[in-house]
């Protein structure tokens, strides 16, 4: 294959985060461009807070595609566009801008991309009850989404809980049916056959414990939903004890980029190759995984 490296009209996308090393965004993303034949790179940089504005005007001014924007930029990025979809507008954070003629579109791509990723687990079924764990920048977009997919009912538990109320009242207009607060200490009695668990907080993740205490049993059926990736937290492990179903962040990184890679190339999602990156995504793993286990 010609190394397009060497391509005098080489284009460029972006993942803006700090930090951002272990990030396999550029790895799938890479991979999908390739398979369609795309004379664009995607390339990962460690921005500081400080320097997160000039950094996007500075990719604007060279003629970049786009950027898929992370912790802890995506309030940032949704500050300096000039323009945002709905759903952006909604969640108030950009993981995705588009260069265009000057200026900078805003999506976020999280919560479309997160409940793709249910249906590998779900199917086509929306689960009668949502339990959502976690107020912050990810709730958002989980509660947006769910209300959005007409999730009947939606509790939302946290920690400290006029953070939650405030979430639920700026998303009721969303939601067609029951989205409410309960504190944490209520996870036990908030589960039921079926529901779909979302763990969005980072809670337990530096060697903690988890926050949540668990029922005897696992309602039948029930899912949980992790929103992190590569890393088991203590939620995940007692949820698989108990012998339930546990899904982690992999798919929802896997089809927020494809979205993303639609909207910058202005191809439809179809076309996008959801399946490569997701396999190249699963290698890359199990690769990790293999390293850990040798160096343990
Ligand atoms: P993000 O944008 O990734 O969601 P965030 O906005 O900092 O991050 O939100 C973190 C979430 O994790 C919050 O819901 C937070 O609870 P509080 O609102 O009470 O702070 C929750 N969280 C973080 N550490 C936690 C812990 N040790 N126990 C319980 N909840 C925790």
């Amino acid at each position: 294959m010609e190394n397009i490296l060497s391509r005098a009209d080489l284009r460029t996308l972006w993942l803006l985060g700090h930090p951002v090393r272990h990030s396999m965004s550029p790895l799938i993303q890479n991979a999908a461009l390739r398979h369609l034949n795309q004379a664009i790179i995607y390339q990962a940089a460690d921005v500081s807070v400080e320097d997160f504005e000039s950094a996007v005007h500075g990719l604007v001014a060279l003629g970049a595609i786009g950027a898929n924007v992370t912790v802890p930029h995506k309030e940032a990025a949704f500050r300096i566009c000039h323009q945002r979809t709905p759903r952006a507008e909604a969640i108030g954070a950009c993981n995705v801008l588009h260069f265009s003629q000057g200026r900078i579109l805003g999506d976020n791509t999280d919560g479309s991309g997160w409940w793709r990723g249910l249906t590998d687990i779900l199917g086509r079924t929306v689960p009668e009850k949502a339990v959502v764990v976690g107020a912050g920048g990810a709730a958002r977009a989980v509660v947006y989404t769910l209300a959005r997919n007409k999730v009947p009912e939606i509790v939302v538990l946290n920690r400290t809980l006029e953070r939650a109320e405030t979430l639920v009242r700026e998303f009721l207009p969303y939601a067609l049916t029951r989205c409410y607060v309960r504190p944490l200490e209520s996870f036990p009695e908030q589960l039921k056959p079926d529901c779909l668990v979302v763990q969005t907080t980072s809670a337990g993740l530096d060697g903690g414990s988890s926050p949540l205490t668990l029922p005897d049993r696992w309602p039948a059926g029930a899912v949980l939903s992790e929103l992190i990736y590569g890393k088991e937290t203590p939620l995940g492990k007692a949820v698989k004890a108990l012998g339930g179903k546990v899904q982690d962040g992999l798919a929802m990184l896997v089809y927020q980029a494809a979205e993303s890679l639609a909207l910058w190339l202005d191809r439809p999602l179809q076309e996008i190759p959801a399946e490569l990156m997701m396999k190249t995504a699963r290698q890359r793993v199990s690769v990790v995984r293999s390293e850990h286990q040798d160096s343990d």
